[in-house]
Parts: C-alpha cells; sequence; structure tokens
C-alpha cells in the first residue's frame, strides 16, 4: 500500500487479523503509513501497524471533493451519504494532522492527542494481542475510576451542566445526542424530508416515513436510504457518523471530538435554530 485509496494488487478475501498482519518483514519494517487525506505519518513508532487498518477510508479531503461548488443548503442529487469506515481510532489519535473528521475551514483542530509519553502508541495502552486495556494502566494518575469512561482532567465545563468532574465521555455524548437533534431539525426545515439514523445498516441514514425521530427496522433498508443531502447535512452527519463508529474517540482524541461535534453544530446553527449558547469549543 503506498497510495492512499488505491489497491493496486489482488488481496485475497477470508483471511483474518492473523499473525502475519503484523509479523511479517513489511510489516515490522513500516514507518510511515499514508492516511486518506493524503497525509503520510511516520510518528506511530511500532504501532504503525494498527494505523494501516485503523485509519478509516475517508476525510475532510472526500467530503470537500464530494460538495465542491455546491450551494450549502441546496438539495443535490449528486450527493450521497460519506461514510469515514469503522474503527478509525489511529486517525483520531492524529486528529488535525489526519484530518479523519470533517473540518470546517478556517477553524483549528486538535492534532495528535498528546498522552503522557510511555502512554502515547497504541500498543503502550492496548495488549497487542488481546486488544485489551488493562485499567491498573490508567488508575496509578486517574485514580478513582472504575471505567475508562469516567476518566477527567479537562477543567472546563464543555456542555455546560455545571458538573466538571463527569467522564469527558460525557459532554462528547451531550453534543451528540444534541447533533442527532439539529441533523434531524435541518432535514425537515431545510430538505422537507426528515432524517433518521440506525447505526447497524448502510449507508446509515434514512428517510423518517412516520417522523418518529428514529430509524425502524421496516424504515432502515437501502431503498429508503437518504437522498435529499445538502452539503451543510452531508459534513454534519458524517462527523456524526465518526462519533458512533469510533466509540473510543473520548479516549483517542477527546477535545478533537468535542471541537467536529462542536463546529456542526455551528454550522447547522446558521441555518436553523440550534441552541449552542451554554456549549464551550475546546
Ligand atoms: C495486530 C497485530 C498483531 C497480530 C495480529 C499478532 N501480533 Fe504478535 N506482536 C505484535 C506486537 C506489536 C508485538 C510486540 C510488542 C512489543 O514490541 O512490545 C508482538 C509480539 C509478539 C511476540 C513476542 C513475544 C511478546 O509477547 O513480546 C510473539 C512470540 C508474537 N507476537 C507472536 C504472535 C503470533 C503467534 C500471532 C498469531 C497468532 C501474533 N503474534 C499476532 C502484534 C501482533
Ligand atoms: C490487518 C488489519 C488490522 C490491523 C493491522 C490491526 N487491526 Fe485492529 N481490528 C481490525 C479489524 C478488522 C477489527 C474489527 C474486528 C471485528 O469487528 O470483528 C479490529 C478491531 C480492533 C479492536 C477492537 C477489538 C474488540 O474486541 O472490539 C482493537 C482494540 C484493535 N483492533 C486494536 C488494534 C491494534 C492496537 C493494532 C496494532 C497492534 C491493530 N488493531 C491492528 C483490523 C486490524
Ligand atoms: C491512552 C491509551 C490509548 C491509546 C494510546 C490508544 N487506545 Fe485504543 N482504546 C483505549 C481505551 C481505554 C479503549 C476502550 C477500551 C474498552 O472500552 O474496553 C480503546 C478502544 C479502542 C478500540 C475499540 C473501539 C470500539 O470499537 O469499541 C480500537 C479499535 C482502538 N482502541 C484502537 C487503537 C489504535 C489503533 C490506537 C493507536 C493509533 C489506539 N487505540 C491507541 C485506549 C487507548
Ligand atoms: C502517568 C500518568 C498517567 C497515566 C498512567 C494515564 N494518564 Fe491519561 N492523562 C494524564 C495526563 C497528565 C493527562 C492530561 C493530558 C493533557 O491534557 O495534556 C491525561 C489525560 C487523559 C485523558 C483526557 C481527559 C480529559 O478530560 O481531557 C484521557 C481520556 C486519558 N488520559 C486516558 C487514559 C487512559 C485510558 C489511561 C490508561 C491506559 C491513562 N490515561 C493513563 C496522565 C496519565
Amino acid at each position: 500500500m503506498s497510495t492512499p485509496g488505491l489497491i493496486d494488487h489482488p488481496v485475497s478475501l477470508g483471511t483474518p487479523v492473523n499473525c502475519t498482519a503484523c509479523h511479517s518483514p513489511g510489516a515490522s519494517e513500516l514507518e510511515s503509513v499514508p492516511f486518506p487525506s493524503g497525509v503520510t505519518i511516520d510518528t506511530f513508532g511500532s504501532s504503525a501497524v494498527c494505523a494501516v487498518c485503523h485509519q478509516g477510508r475517508s476525510s475532510t479531503n472526500t467530503v470537500v471533493a464530494a460538495t465542491d461548488g455546491l450551494e450549502d443548503d441546496t438539495v443535490s442529487a449528486d450527493l450521497g451519504f460519506v461514510n469515514v469506515h469503522y474503527a478509525p481510532s489511529a486517525a483520531t489519535l492524529m486528529g488535525g494532522i489526519a484530518h479523519g473528521g470533517f473540518e470546517y475551514p478556517g477553524n483549528i483542530y486538535k492534532g495528535r492527542f498528546d498522552h503522557v509519553p510511555n502512554l502515547n502508541t497504541c500498543t503502550s495502552c492496548h495488549s497487542p494481542h488481546s486488544l485489551e486495556v488493562e485499567i491498573e494502566t490508567c488508575t496509578t494518575c486517574h485514580q478513582g475510576i472504575a471505567s475508562f469512561d469516567e476518566i477527567r482532567i479537562s477543567p472546563t465545563d464543555f456542555d455546560g451542566d455545571g458538573n466538571t468532574a463527569e467522564g469527558i465521555a460525557n459532554p462528547i455524548a451531550d453534543f451528540h445526542r444534541r447533533l442527532e437533534e439539529a441533523i434531524q431539525k435541518y432535514a425537515t426545515e431545510v430538505t422537507g424530508v426528515s432524517i433518521a439514523y440506525n447505526s447497524a445498516t448502510y449507508p446509515y441514514f434514512f428517510v423518517d416515513t412516520d417522523g418518529d425521530g428514529t430509524a425502524s427496522e421496516a424504515e432502515a433498508v437501502f431503498p429508503n436510504r437518504y437522498q435529499d443531502w445538502t452539503p451543510r447535512l452531508l459534513k454534519a452527519a458524517y462527523n456524526y457518523q465518526l462519533v458512533v463508529k469510533e466509540p473510543a474517540i473520548f479516549t483517542h482524541n477527546p477535545h478533537y471530538a468535542l471541537q467536529l461535534l462542536y463546529d456542526s453544530l455551528q454550522n447547522l446553527s446558521e441555518k436553523v435554530e440550534v441552541d449552542i449558547a451554554g456549549l464551550t469549543r475546546p
């Protein structure tokens, strides 16, 4: 793999992530990894091999290319949902260096999630084989936590609920819920066709035919996929999906997540009424 997005030789199907995926001469010598944004990153150290698979399949550039030259609030038949793919943890860890989220022009984004020096690479937190993270690795510094999503250092009250002791996962979840509401409001008011999300079924966004805010089993079928995309809606939906498909973004790069969600809400609020007054962007 040398060119992002291009597979230029046959790769057999049906092989699991077996020993040779990580233990082959090519894998052990691997230093730099090209990302879907076109950026090449060479600071993963011995975890470079993880970043080959955990980088997602699209980026800011994919969304820009899809929406370029189109009016923000005009439905275009040329648009379809752009999916980041799943578990793009290396892209989110590198934040605004890898551009795995949709980054709104003019805004500044958190780069690499700089943690403590000996817990910065994938395999310093994850066992390379069981893939598990031992919570005891964390509790020496993050004392009193029972689960990873209780970890909190940031002193800012991002979601304005007066609680800065709750895990950093909490304001991310709050922004994310608000974004779902805002996406639905925008779709109904601007395109006139209501939208609903289903995390388990491609392409994830469907017409909410009964207007109940959820995509039921009957609604979450390909022929009922959402097709009334505007560029503004697509950008927000891209970031919404990223946070679903990277459920550990709260630990891989929490501020990058909050920035993407905040900016998506802010951008929607330019067109429909979305209350972001109590929220703070990191
Ligand atoms: C997802 C990537 C990945 C896969 C798949 C993988 N390994 Fe590893 N393995 C690693 C990494 C990374 C290390 C080195 C960790 C380090 O340098 O501290 C390692 C280390 C080892 C070691 C050295 C001993 C040790 O524990 O440090 C052995 C032996 C090993 N692997 C065998 C295997 C076998 C056998 C398989 C298949 C059943 C396998 N590995 C699959 C990533 C992988
Ligand atoms: C050859 C591609 C490939 C490589 C290399 C790879 N992964 Fe994965 N990884 C996957 C896939 C595919 C899944 C999802 C498996 C599934 O959903 O059943 C996954 C799942 C995971 C999970 C979630 C496990 C779970 O139980 O949900 C973790 C954590 C993870 N990988 C970490 C790593 C780390 C750390 C490395 C580097 C040592 C690595 N991966 C290397 C493809 C890869
Ligand atoms: C600071 C420690 C830390 C680092 C560094 C880190 N992770 Fe994680 N990762 C976690 C924790 C904690 C979880 C949540 C595990 C859980 O809930 O059991 C997680 C979860 C995951 C998951 C599973 C997400 C899911 O689907 O639920 C994947 C995949 C993953 N990490 C891949 C990676 C890769 C690839 C890297 C390197 C680019 C990486 N991680 C670096 C701590 C870390
Ligand atoms: C040696 C001390 C130390 C250990 C061990 C440690 N951390 Fe951290 N952690 C920190 C520091 C310091 C920060 C603040 C970094 C910053 O903001 O620049 C932090 C920040 C974080 C944050 C962001 C919290 C927020 O509110 O922004 C998360 C998530 C996190 N760590 C996860 C983990 C996980 C998961 C582990 C265990 C795998 C772990 N940490 C182990 C010291 C540690």
